[in-house]
């Protein structure tokens, strides 16, 4: 089946961010929300340039020029993501929040339990290639699902949501959804096994949802300005309902789309939504003058 009447010629926008107007709990009086957002800033930076070491690899084994410019633009855009996400740390710990004791933890389980082992080249070698461009195809699911659901967060503009971290956020949304199709693509064009989908679904899986919430836990437990700092479920559910976070409802019905048979990542979100958004993201915009 074909799905190229949605693909656009991935590049990465140079983009840059200040953050110096940006208060603590972006999203006004809700820590809990800005907090679960966050999260992302812990496990992107890490997450992404994994992205990127495990592709440099898997280049070789690329025998289509269309995908292998797909997974060329893929790259760029995950590094540039990866790095805008890294520099609001630096903001965080400025506000009393230092996100270092749980980064540190992430750059562990990437760079090492994900890393590239001392196989030796060969079946072993392979096999351990494949299984992480698996885990890249399932977490892209995931990435593209919240880059819909951020560009249509409209509560999150409604409370006063800071446009800033807005933009960051749509702006990589926006990224996620242009490129939604090519891990899945890629996995299927070197592999493809069914098991091993399933398999590293639900790895990633899990373990998204362990690092999620105890990212929240982390910063709500450090958040200085909170004195007894939780984060529970029930938060999250009810802020799904009201619009803030994701509803469980739709996580819960993601999860046979990617475990279909007939699963394609085009049938998710919108081309043509993400495109505009990147034509009006202040920072796209900011980076495109800078480039022209
Ligand atoms: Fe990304
Ligand atoms: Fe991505």
């Amino acid at each position: 089946m074909s799905h190229t009447q949605d693909r656009v010629p991935l590049k990465a926008r140079k983009v840059s961010f200040s953050w110096e107007d940006t208060p603590l709990h972006w999203v006004p009086g809700d820590p809990f929300t800005t907090h679960t957002i966050n999260v992302l800033h812990l496990l992107l930076p890490a997450g992404e340039r994994w992205f990127v070491h495990v592709y440099k690899q898997v280049l070789p084994y690329i025998r289509d020029e269309r995908l292998r410019e797909d997974v060329i633009g893929f790259i760029g855009q995950e590094a540039t993501h990866s790095q805008a996400h890294d520099e609001v740390l630096p903001h965080l710990r400025e506000q009393g929040l230092d996100p270092t004791p749980y980064t540190a933890q992430v750059d562990w389980f990437f760079e090492k339990l994900l890393g590239d082992r001392t196989l030796p080249p060969g079946k072993a070698r392979k096999w351990w290639l494949m299984e992480r461009v698996a885990l890249i195809a399932a977490i892209e699911h995931y990435t593209a699902f919240l880059g819909n659901w951020v560009l249509n967060a409209e509560e999150l503009d409604r409370r006063g949501a800071d446009p800033t971290m807005l933009d960051l956020l749509r702006w990589h949304g926006a990224e996620e959804v242009e490129h939604r199709s090519v891990a899945f693509e890629l996995f299927m064009h070197v592999d493809g096994n069914y098991r091993r989908r399933a398999r590293t679904w639900a790895s990633a899986f899990a373990t998204l949802v362990f690092l999620w919430q105890r990212g929240t836990r982390f910063f709500m437990e450090n958040d200085p300005t909170l004195v007894d700092g939780k984060a529970s479920f029930k938060e999250f559910y009810v802020r799904g309902r009201r619009g803030l976070l994701p509803t469980t409802g739709d996580m819960a019905r993601s999860i046979p789309r990617y475990l279909s048979r007939s699963y394609h990542p085009s049938q998710e979100g919108s081309t043509a939504q993400a495109v505009a958004y990147l034509a009006s993201s202040p920072a796209a915009m900011a980076a495109e003058k800078g480039s022209s």
